[in-house]
This record gives structure tokens, sequence and C-alpha cells, in this order.
């Protein structure tokens, strides 16, 4: 399939409704995704990025099928990350020698993972590219958004911009843009998007937009490498972003936890009882580690003021599902987020201290002593873990 876009710009990607997880297995994709390609014929031609390679021959047989691949004057690669450049091989072999247009970085990273010489040219911020009958190509690097070789590109004439992974969504819809897709979710997406690969570069998130505003370039549609295209008010999902990277916060309590015996569960409820007996107006939400999707809790996360994670202590340590959990919340570097702990214990009882001393460790303000409750709660403790709620309520507010 390929779709017209505006004028002479055409998609030529690949729709993902099978992916269920992305790098690996380490990021959820419940809705799929779609790997976004986009072919500009104006006086010149220009393939901007291409798809995964388990569809690169697949991608290779539908481009052809709309232009004769020699046609093609100039490979556009936003970014080296195998989900846009894994097709570039089997096209550079149907079209050697054509130029690829990309950052420093992407230089290092193609040759990284392809080990070819392929006819590299170095773009920066501001070089364009003349594509005829009027219009040009202008890059604009936008490192660690999310890699260092990340760039965006923008069409002038048509005012596209071409934004590589920023402002997608890991979404496979057939209807292409976001004014014709369920806007709950195209949202939830675009935040799970945001706040599991951009949040730990959202001071850089910032800096990029507002370097990109002050060119004050007219934009008609953000074009971006995964999910639908941003054509009605295309500036919303900029504003999102800004906003986003701003220590992003909503009236909201994550609970996260594991539990062995249902021990560390009950004092999660009774923590959340607390807070909902001392606030009713905040949203506590409450997620077992062992049975929560963790991408999905990282998201919560995100939107949360405060997060207290729980764990039965267990060979002296924690549960391996609440460490996983903590290892990449240690990567996000959230900040702005108030957080505390607790956990059941039988014997040495290092569990809350653990979660506590991670949680501060990643940049959250950890508040509270850790609540440890021995063995399983009896009513005494099941007070004081009400009353623990009830506090955290008030140092959280
Ligand atoms: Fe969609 Fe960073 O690749």
């Amino acid at each position: 399939m390929t779709f017209p876009i505006k004028n002479n710009v055409s998609w030529v990607g690949k729709i993902d409704w099978e992916l269920k997880t992305f790098h690996g297995e380490e990021l959820s994709t419940h809705r799929g995704t779609s790997y976004n390609s986009y072919l500009i014929e104006e006086e010149k031609t220009a393939l901007i990025d291409t798809v995964w390679a388990p569809f690169d021959k697949e991608f290779i047989r539908n481009l052809s099928k709309k232009i004769d691949l020699k046609k093609i004057d100039y490979v556009i690669a936003n970014h080296g990350e195998v989900d846009h450049s894994g097709t570039l091989p089997l096209l550079m072999h149907c079209i050697p020698g054509t130029p690829i247009y990309c950052s420093a970085k992407g230089v290092q990273s193609l040759k990284g993972q392809y080990h070819q010489d392929w006819n590299f040219q170095v773009v920066k911020t501001g070089d364009r590219l003349d594509l005829g009958n009027g219009k040009e190509l202008i890059f604009v690097e936008a490192p660690m958004l999310h890699w260092p070789d990340s760039m965006f590109c923008y069409l002038t004439g048509d005012n596209l911009l071409f934004s590589n992974d920023a402002f997608g969504q890991h979404y496979a819809s057939e209807l292409m843009y976001n004014d014709l897709v369920d806007q709950a979710e195209l949202y939830a997406e675009a935040l799970k998007y945001y706040a599991n690969i951009l949040t730990p570069f959202s001071a850089l998130v910032t800096k990029k937009i507002q370097e990109v505003l002050a060119l004050n370039l007219p934009l008609d549609m953000v074009c971006p490498s995964h999910g639908v295209i941003w054509r009605d008010n295309p500036a919303q999902i900029i504003e999102q972003y800004l906003k986003w990277a701003d220590k992003y916060c909503e009236n909201q309590i994550t609970i996260f936890y594991d539990t062995m015996w249902k021990g560390t569960r009950m004092v999660a409820e009774k923590i959340a009882e607390g807070i909902r007996s001392a606030d009713e107006k905040v949203n506590v939400k409450l997620f077992n580690l062992a049975k929560r999707d963790k991408n999905d809790v990282i998201t919560e996360i995100f939107r949360s003021k405060a997060v207290i994670g729980g764990s039965p202590t267990i060979n002296n340590g924690i549960l391996t599902s609440v460490a996983s959990l903590l290892e990449e919340v240690k990567g996000m570097k959230f900040r702005g987020k108030k957080a505390a702990a607790f956990g059941c214990f039988g014997w040495s009882g290092e569990s809350a201290g653990i979660v506590a001393r991670e949680l501060e460790a990643s940049g959250f303000e950890v508040v509270a002593e850790p609540l440890r409750v021995p063995w399983k709660p009896d009513a005494e403790k099941e007070a004081e873990c009400l009353e623990f709620g009830r506090k955290l309520a008030g140092l959280f507010a």
C-alpha cells in the first residue's frame, strides 16, 4: 500500500498490526505500530527513512510499484535504528551509489550496524537540499530525541515536518491521520511513547522544540516515523510534548508492589485506603508488578505526582519484578516526583529500605521512613498502614 499525503508526497511505509513488543522484548506495543517512510517526487525524488528488515522485500516490492527505484535521487536517513534503516541494505543493493543524507552520528550508527561504505552525505542543522519545483528539505539535528544520530527534516512549500521518532506512537491504524482515529487511543499511545522513550531526554525535548519554533516555519503536518500523521492542529502534539517535558504530573499516586503470600498486597491496599480517607480527589492506582505490563506501569508513574513502592523481603533483597521496574525507572530520570516505600518481612526485613534507597537514587524525593511490616498485618498493623497512607496523602499534596 502507498498513500498520498500531500501534493507529490506519499506514505510508502508498513503498518505492523502484529507487533507485540519493541526493542526486543523490552517495550510492549499493545496496538502494533507502523514504520513510516515517505516519498517526495519533485524534480528530484527523495525517500525519507525505510522500514524494519523483516519487511524489506515487501517494502521494495511496494515501492517499485510506485516508482522506478532508479529514479530515487536521495535517501534521507533521519535515524539509524533498525526499525527505520533495516531496509537500507536491500535498497542500496538496488540503487548503489545513491547518496544517503544523515547526521554525522548517523554515519556512525549505520556503518556500525551494516558495515557498508555507502555514499553518506553528512548534514547539519540548517543545511538544505534542493528538490526542484521551488521545494527544499531543511535538516534539523535532534540529538537524543531519542538517539545521538536523530534528526528531523522539513519540506518547504508543503510545510511538512518529518520528525522521525519524536511525536510518534506505536499505534497501527489504516486511518493514517490523527483526526480520523479514536482520540483516547491516540492520546494513550502518544503518552506511553513519550513516557517510555523520551522521558530521559525531557530537557533536550524542550530545547529542541523551542529551537524549531524559533524558525517560524509554517506547519501543515507533523509526519512521524511511527503511528498516525498529525494533520489536524499539528501544533497540538508539539504543545503536548512541551507539557510532558516539563516535570509533568497529574493528581495521581501510583502504588507498585509484588507479593508472595499477600501480606505486601494487604499493606498496599491499606495504604491506598488511608490515602483515600485523607484525600478523596487524588487518583490512587495499584499495580502488582507480577501481573501488570511494565511499560504501562512506567506510563502511570510518568503521570503521577508520587509513587509508593513495595516488596516483601527475600534472600535479604527484593522480588525480581520490583527490582526490574526500579532498574527501568532509574533510566527514566524522572524529576519532581515524591516517593515512599513499604514491605512485609519474616526475618531480616531489608526490602522496604532497598526500595526507598533505589527510588532516592533514581531522583525521587523520599518523604517518609519506609514502612516495614512483619509477617502479615494484624488489626494493629492495618491501622498503622492506614495512618501511613493518611500521612503520605498530606506529604504528597
Ligand atoms: Fe523508531 Fe528509535 O526508532
